[in-house]
């Protein structure tokens, strides 16, 4: 899997949890979770996922143990719709999506055309991902090459499994931000060479949205899905009322918004679209035909002020669902928070999202959602050993709390309505500690005025 996979085996020590199925429709319990557990990694992959004592029992003399009790140990935590060049559009104030493209985003985006600029924000956004216990992302990047570039080789650097693409956008933008039908395809292509599935990261093809793009660049992007279909697709679907309107004047010819992706043969397994929120139950059912990944963005979705996605009625349809950050309008890269913002979400619908449902997607459910429930998203032998390491105690509110909690879904659901980045006390990347650490106390320091 990887050159850096050749170290010595180690075990990680604490509660261990991990889910075989979804619990939604799993017939018997659809999680393991051991009281006090340990992983055993060789190579960067778990070999054996258990009861400690015996995993521990048969170590050979000086096996490292990295022992994390009391914490919880998951899955690292995937997120399937985030934006590279958006680390300094979070928290832009007061417009809708196609205002804050105008106003903010596509500002920003263009100072990605600087490589020294892309490879600063790189080694921010990884560190952010992986202090917040994200250890797989699906990443647009800008039009620039040169973004997909820096992003990649920081990627490899850290060694994490990224999914990520240049976007294609030749209309609709500032000029410095548009590309071609033909150098959109020429620069994704060879993108493609260099960087899909070298070590750990693979290519997006990312038609930014129906928008952005002229028929001839959606021709362009549906050629190069077609002749790469183990690359995934990442787009944007049916966000807000104003830019749905646009598409249809845009597409005249178009039945609705999801027929431009599927007259183009943008819409297949690896096809990723991200919101989905005002969809007929025809586009529902043309998503499920196709076995496309509808990409519910809570937080984005709230603070863009773009709707309610409703989670019933896409999982009735039979449409499968990831849930991610979509940073930057999306306010928090913690999937933590974004769970927080998704219960809240369904709530206002007369829905509901218990908490094992919840950490079922931002692991396992995600990892489906990309088709690398083999690779990752959970603690069977031979995934890798990608984890994160939660301390359900560390604010003094969330200490409080649990101190009345006496179940694992109360504590998780103590977990994803208060949690964010502070209760990560560790993150694992093929078995390898990126952040944090045993015995890391991840409390807010007391500064002076605390
Ligand atoms: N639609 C097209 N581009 C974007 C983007 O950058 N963010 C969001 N939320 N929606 C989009
Ligand atoms: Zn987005």
């Amino acid at each position: 899997m990887s050159a850096r996979g050749a170290q010595p085996p180690k075990v990680l020590r604490g509660r261990i949890l991990w889910f075989t199925a979804d619990p939604r429709t799993a017939p018997e319990p659809a999680h393991h979770y051991i009281e006090d557990g340990a992983l055993l990694i060789e190579h960067g992959l778990v070999r054996q996922a258990g009861e400690a004592w015996p995993i521990l029992a048969s170590l050979p003399q000086g096996t490292q143990v990295e022992d994390h009790r009391p914490h919880l140990i998951m899955p690292g935590f995937i997120d399937p719709h985030i934006h590279f060049p958006q680390t300094q559009v979070i928290a832009s104030f007061g417009a809708q999506l196609l205002d804050w493209l105008q106003k903010y985003t596509f500002i920003e985006e263009q100072k990605f055309s600087d490589p020294a600029h892309c490879a600063r924000n790189a080694r921010f956004f990884f560190d952010e991902l992986l202090r917040n216990g994200t250890t797989t992302a699906v990443a647009f990047c800008s039009v620039h090459a040169q973004s997909v570039e820096a992003f990649f080789a920081e990627s490899q650097r850290r060694n994490t499994l990224m999914i990520a693409g240049k976007v294609l956008m030749d209309r609709n933008a500032p000029e410095a931000l548009r590309d071609t039908a033909e150098s959109g395809y020429e620069e994704s292509k060879a993108l493609i060479t260099k960087w899909h599935k070298r070590g750990r990261q693979r290519y997006a093809i990312a038609p930014r949205f129906a928008v952005t793009s002229s028929e001839s660049q959606l021709e362009a992007a549906g050629a190069l899905a077609r002749e790469h279909t183990d690359c995934h697709v990442e787009t944007h679907l049916s966000e807000n009322e104003a830019e749905i309107a646009l598409v249809r004047e845009l597409f005249p010819w178009s039945r609705d918004y999801t027929d431009v992706y599927a007259h183009y043969g943008l819409l297949g397994p690896k096809t990723l679209l991200g919101h989905c929120i005002h969809m007929s139950a025809r586009e529902r059912a043309v998503l499920a035909d196709a076995r496309s990944v509808a990409v519910f963005c809570p937080t984005s979705n709230l603070f863009i002020g773009s709707g309610l996605f409703d989670w019933r009625a896409t999982t009735e349809a039979g449409v499968r669902i990831g849930v991610a950050t979509d940073v930057g309008g999306g306010t928090s890269y913690s999937m933590l928070r974004t769970m927080a913002e998704a219960y809240k979400v369904l709530q206002l619908q007369g829905q509901n999202l218990p908490a094992l449902q919840a950490f079922h997607a931002i692991t396992r459910g995600n990892a489906e959602a990309l088709g690398l429930q083999d690779v990752i998203g959970s603690f069977e032998p031979g995934r890798a050993c990608d984890a994160v390491v939660l301390d359900s105690s560390a604010t003094m509110a969330m200490r409080h709390r649990m101190a009345t909690v006496r179940t694992l879904e109360e504590e998780l659901f103590l977990l994803m309505t208060l949690g964010a980045d502070r209760n990560v006390a560790a993150t694992y990347v093929m078995g390898e500690r990126v952040h944090g650490g045993p015995g890391h106390d991840a409390r807010p320091k007391a500064g002076p005025r605390d």
